[in-house]
């Protein structure tokens, strides 16, 4: 076998071998639904958002659940929703807190490759202030950028030490075309 012929061997092989889950994970803002319809797309695999899901299933909005149950109440249901999940062929963009509760980054691990979408603190901070929806964790403080910066600068620090686990980290900025293909490329060495 020449080495072109090799090293295309080992890929499938490779290929046929990996879990068929892709887990975006990373602090709210940071795009993981946006690249993760992109990378699925690209894929051709399945997309699914972690937070749409838990609310069709529950038939009540990220914002109503946290209202009526707390975040401890939120954190156990999405906590059994990643337990039950069952996907092949698929990139998943999971809630900012999800890796980061129970020992949901253990079951991340497990059922698939997951890859951090990491971003600074100021661009995290820029996003959410732009972006639509509520997200209860920040929804008082959201027009006050001091305010949310420090809570966003504290939040990513407890918080890394779980993102940090995953197999693969990028910077979320924009990703061009090329370098999607490139962390497409990435996932299927994982
Ligand atoms: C959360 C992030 C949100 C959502 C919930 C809690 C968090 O998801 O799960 O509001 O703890 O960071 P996004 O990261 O998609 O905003």
């Amino acid at each position: 076998m020449n080495n072109a012929v090799q090293k295309s061997f080992v890929k499938s092989l490779s290929l046929r071998a990996m879990s068929q889950v892709v887990f975006l994970i990373g602090f709210m803002g940071a795009g993981k639904s946006r690249l993760g319809k992109r990378l699925a797309k690209r894929m051709n695999f399945a997309f699914l958002d972690a937070d749409q899901e838990i609310e069709k299933a529950n038939n009540k909005t990220v914002d109503e659940l946290f209202a009526e149950l707390g975040e401890d109440g939120f954190r156990t249901i999405e906590t059994n929703w990643l337990a039950d999940l069952n996907v092949e062929n698929t990139v998943v963009a999971l809630g900012g807190g999800t890796p980061c509760f129970n020992n949901n980054m253990e079951l991340i691990l497990q059922k698939g490759k997951s890859v951090y979408l990491e971003l600074s603190a100021k661009m995290l901070v820029d996003r959410l202030q732009s972006a639509k929806g509520i997200r209860p964790l920040i929804e008082p403080i959201k027009d006050n950028k001091d305010a949310l910066h420090q809570f966003v600068q504290e939040k990513l620090k407890e918080r890394e030490v779980f993102y940090k686990q995953a197999h693969y980290t990028t910077r979320a900025m924009s990703l061009s075309a090329n370098r999607l293909d490139s962390l497409i490329e990435v996932i299927e060495w994982l």
